[in-house]
């Protein structure tokens, strides 16, 4: 029954463009997508920051990985994937949602 709404949303999302049926398939994304994240990473593609594929695929059986990339996104920061800065995201994005985005970054 999932997999049938799932697939009519994407359906529908494929025709139409649109990011709010998106949503309701991966909440994570979107909230990525609403606080900015997306403009400076892909998902497979390194923008302005690494894709996330690839900052999963780095921190890949760190166990501390959550918690220091918590912390990096909040205050921002170089050096661990070149010179270009990234900017603080806190308070601009909340506590909770940087945990979100940054559980779902690990996960992909
Ligand atoms: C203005 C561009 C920009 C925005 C906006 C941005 N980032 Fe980044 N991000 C970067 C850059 C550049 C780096 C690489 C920093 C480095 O080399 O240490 C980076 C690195 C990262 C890393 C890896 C950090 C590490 O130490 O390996 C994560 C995770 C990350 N960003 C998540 C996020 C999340 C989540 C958001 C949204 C809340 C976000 N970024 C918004 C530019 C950006």
């Amino acid at each position: 029954m999932h997999l049938l709404l799932n697939r009519l949303i994407l359906g529908a999302c494929f025709a139409l463009g649109c990011n709010l049926a998106y949503a309701a398939v991966n909440p994570a994304e979107a909230l990525a997508q609403k606080s900015g994240c997306l403009a400076c990473h892909g998902i497979s593609q390194k923008i302005l920051g690494p894709s996330y594929k690839d900052v999963a695929a780095k921190y890949k059986g760190d166990k501390s990985a959550e918690s220091k990339l918590i912390t990096k996104v909040k205050v921002g920061g170089s050096g661990a994937w070149g010179n270009m800065p990234m900017p603080a995201n806190s308070p601009q994005v909340k506590d909770d949602d940087i945990k979100t985005i940054v559980q779902w970054i690990l996960s992909l």
